[in-house]
């Protein structure tokens, strides 16, 4: 297949067309394809044309409404934008159950960012370094005033600079560590300008210090960036109900808690399950993360950094049983904004941080933590009761008549049909030949 240079100099157009001649044989109904997507809007189209490179078109994801959210004693219609089909219905599922039980509570525990300007250093005493950089601090503060007195304004800025000696794990290595508080946004740009300018600030110090020799003056900058990984900006959501109020089915409350607290223990102590554990809590967290604007993969690597803290990976949600009382809570770092990025630009997001009431990122944190905590309990009460899989196929089971390519009168018909019944891939292609009178496949491709 071709290579190309300059892609990103051609027009619109004429990206689409070097794709389609080259990739789809000049295929004219592919390009026909690629427009079906466009927005009817063209300012519209040009504001997602506009936040990539390279953009031919836009890829749909489904943006899903989970309703009754009592958090803190406020109701909530929370947005997700997800594709996999039983996430928002596990989510509302919970919301449902906890409305009628205190609904959720939360408290923000910390909402410190942080970044970093990595350095070399060779010096051979490292107290000299310590003490240069404590000598110039207050330059670091006044001269980065430009870029930090709107952030101030808000009430944030920079909170604390500090140096790391970091040399016991690679030779010459230092940190200039600072912690920031940026308010409402999520901060990525405003902490990355600062750190570029301390490090300008530190090279120009360095020179004319007289606290070091001219052979201690040899600093190296390797990089400024922020750290995805926030530990302290974090928020904690819970739920708690009296064991005898928790039956299910035949389960009375206390087998039903004692399953579900052995569950949540299991995936403290076992990686293999933590992982899908997490992965289901993330499922609800990225969901409204995403449909509010916000960087969902800034937010999955700090959330198993976080569950892996400990130096073994584990889970982020936590179960107790106390004086006849059953919590659940989770505790996880959200850096999230509701100013700055997207969250003003993308039409979809607008709306959505609307239908929350526009909320300030800690309210954001308390509401993405509450729908991770929900689908959570969502999944571990199907695990632990009927099994994940009779929810998650009664979902599913659109997707493989769509794939099937089933009429609207066919899937009513065969939704009904499943009403009592287990749905299975071979059980929906089976029930579907069926009706349309054809012959059952000897192997179905499966969805
Ligand atoms: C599926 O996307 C998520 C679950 O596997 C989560 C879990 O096992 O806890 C159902």
């Amino acid at each position: 297949m071709p290579t190309i240079k300059g892609f990103s100099k051609l027009s619109k157009e004429a990206k689409i067309e070097w794709i389609i001649s080259n990739y789809f044989n000049g295929d004219e109904n592919a390009i026909d394809f690629l427009k079906s997507y466009w927005h009817d809007d063209i300012s519209v189209q040009k504001l997602h044309d506009e936040f990539i490179e390279n953009t031919i078109t836009n890829f749909y994801l489904p943006f899903g409404i989970a309703p009754n959210f009592n958090i803190d004693g406020k109701n909530y219609c929370i947005p997700m934008a997800i594709e996999e089909s039983s996430v928002v219905a596990a989510a509302a599922k919970g919301a449902n159950f906890w409305l009628d039980r205190g609904g959720f509570k939360t408290t923000i525990i910390a909402t410190e960012k942080i970044g970093h300007v990595h350095f070399i250093w060779n010096g051979s005493d490292h107290s000299k370094l310590f003490n240069f950089v404590n000598a110039i601090k207050p330059k670091f503060y006044s001269e980065t005033n430009a870029i930090t007195r709107n952030m101030q304004l808000r009430g944030g800025g920079i909170l604390d600079i500090e140096l790391i000696d970091k040399t016991r794990d690679e030779p010459g290595y230092f940190q200039l560590k600072a912690t920031f508080d940026t308010c409402d946004s999520m901060g990525a740009n405003f902490i990355n300008s600062v750190l570029e300018e301390f490090s300008k600030i530190l090279k120009n110090e360095i020179e004319l210090t007289t606290l070091l020799n001219e052979d201690e003056k040899d600093l190296q900058i390797i990089m400024c960036i922020l750290s995805n990984y926030t530990p302290n900006c974090i928020v904690r959501a819970e739920v708690s109900a009296p064991i005898d109020t928790l039956g299910e089915g035949e389960m009375s409350g206390e087998e039903f808690v004692e399953k579900f607290c052995r569950a949540v223990r299991i995936a403290e102590i076992e990686p293999y399950r933590a992982t899908t554990h997490n992965k289901g809590i993330m499922n609800g967290i990225d969901s409204v993360v995403i449909a509010t604007g916000n960087d969902f993969r800034a937010v999955e690597a700090c959330a198993h950094s976080f569950a892996a803290r400990n130096g073994k990976y584990g889970s982020l949600t936590h179960s107790e049983t106390k004086d006849g009382i059953f919590r659940f809570w989770i505790e996880v770092p959200l850096s999230l904004g509701t100013v700055g990025g997207l969250t003003g630009l993308h039409p979809m997001v607008k709306f959505a941080l609307k239908m929350l009431g526009n909320p300030n990122a800690q309210d954001l944190m308390k509401i993405a933590s509450v729908v991770g905590l929900s689908q959570n309990f969502s999944a571990l009460r199907s695990l632990v009761t009927s099994g994940i899989q009779k929810g998650h196929m009664k979902m599913h089971l659109l997707n493989i008549l769509n794939q099937l390519e089933a009429t609207e009168s066919e899937k009513t018909e065969i939704v009904n049909y499943f009403k009592d019944k287990i749905v299975s891939h071979s059980a929906a292609v089976e029930i579907f030949c069926k009706i349309r009178g054809i012959e059952i496949p000897k192997v179905v491709a499966k969805s």
